[in-house]
């Protein structure tokens, strides 16, 4: 967001330059005249993932999903399980893209004053739409209820509270009046990152691993594709909010006091054993193999993952039983040399014109 007080008074000629702009340039505190100069980069981590966004373009109207609408239609093809965990699934899914797609435009991005993170955020909210656009287009080919898809949460008691513990979350900085620029303000910013990051990177993961699932047993394959269609997206948003996570650590580390880094551990903590609860009431005894055993210690393993890619040691040392997933993914879904990765510097002294 601008800089207040930029523009207010008459026209007096300044010696400020683009390079001390650039170099008071922060993810958030930082000096900004709203005008978005984005050349020289101060964070190009952001504006390289923007770029990889727009290569991932796609649409959900290419996916074809004859063979979905033929199986969902077939009275035998699907067992009644099956059924249900597909559409809590969505239903779930469709939800939390909803409720990001607000988070990102309302909550998050005005407090940004970087704009080639503006620009990566701008991007993602764009592509939660389509996520969005994504889910009725499965409800609209399949001729599913929205009542059992967008209503499931007015039913559904599980749905319901995950709902709730994820807009909490988000919406701890949603006040119109909230402001960054206090230790406590920043670290209430620098928290809803980490929410975000939780969101991206835990809480679609036992949706997504359904999908995932059901598609190995060339069960709903149209919809499996949909759904990497979004998980590689999702993948660039966890990194994005990976690397404004780490910046803003870099660029104010007096938030990242040990008691912060506790109220964060507990953070994802909870998020991996809620994730398993809604998880494993989807597959009740198993389904295709897949069981709440297995489930948990994948959730751990993902839960690793996030810790690390933010600076913090792992909690529970779990391995990921689902090695095929890559062969899915391509990788996007838990590629761990990047959320491990060496450590980065966020902030450079000089610029490199
Ligand atoms: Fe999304
Ligand atoms: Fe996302």
């Amino acid at each position: 967001m601008a800089t207040p007080n930029l523009f207010q008074g008459d026209f007096k000629a300044s010696k400020v330059s683009n390079a001390d702009i650039i170099n008071k340039r922060r993810v958030i505190n930082g000096y900004d005249d709203g005008l978005m100069q984005i050349s020289p980069l101060k964070h190009p981590w952001a504006y390289d993932l923007f770029d990889k966004m727009i290569k991932n373009t796609w649409v959900p109207q290419e996916v074809p999903l004859q063979s979905d609408v033929s199986m969902w239609n077939d009275p035998d093809a699907l067992t009644e399980q099956e059924r249900k965990v597909f559409s809590r699934s969505l239903a779930f899914v469709s939800n939390l893209d909803g409720l990001q797609t607000n988070n990102l435009a309302c909550n998050i991005i005005r407090h940004i004053t970087s704009p080639e993170v503006v620009l990566a955020i701008t991007r993602q909210t764009f592509e939660e739409a389509l996520h969005v656009q994504s889910y009725a287009t499965l409800v609209e080919a399949m001729q599913l209820d929205p009542e059992e898809v967008y209503g499931l949460y007015r039913q559904d008691k599980e749905l319901y509270e995950k709902n709730q513990i994820v807009l909490k979350a988000v919406n701890k900085i949603s006040s119109p009046h909230f402001k960054t620029g206090t230790f406590e303000s920043d670290q209430m910013f620098l928290e809803a990152c980490v929410s975000n990051i939780i969101l991206e990177g835990i809480y679609f993961f036992s949706a997504f691993l359904i999908f995932y699932v059901l598609r190995r047993n060339n069960k709903m394959q149209g919809s499996g594709e949909m759904i990497q269609f979004i998980n590689r997206d999702e993948d660039m948003h966890l990194r994005l909010f990976v690397h404004i996570t780490n910046a803003i650590k870099e660029e104010q580390p007096e938030l990242w006091t040990e008691e912060f880094q506790g109220r964060i551990r507990q953070n994802i903590i909870d998020a991996v054993d809620m994730e398993y609860q809604w998880g494993a009431a989807c597959v009740g005894d198993g389904i295709l193999g897949l069981t709440k055993d297995a489930l948990r210690e994948y959730l751990q393993f993902v839960g690793d993952v996030r810790l690390k890619s933010i600076g913090m040691a792992a909690q529970w040392g779990s391995q990921n039983p689902f090695a095929w997933l890559d062969e899915f993914t391509q990788g996007s879904m838990i590629e761990v040399n990047f959320f491990e990765g060496t450590v980065r510097e966020y902030q450079t002294g000089t610029l490199e014109w």
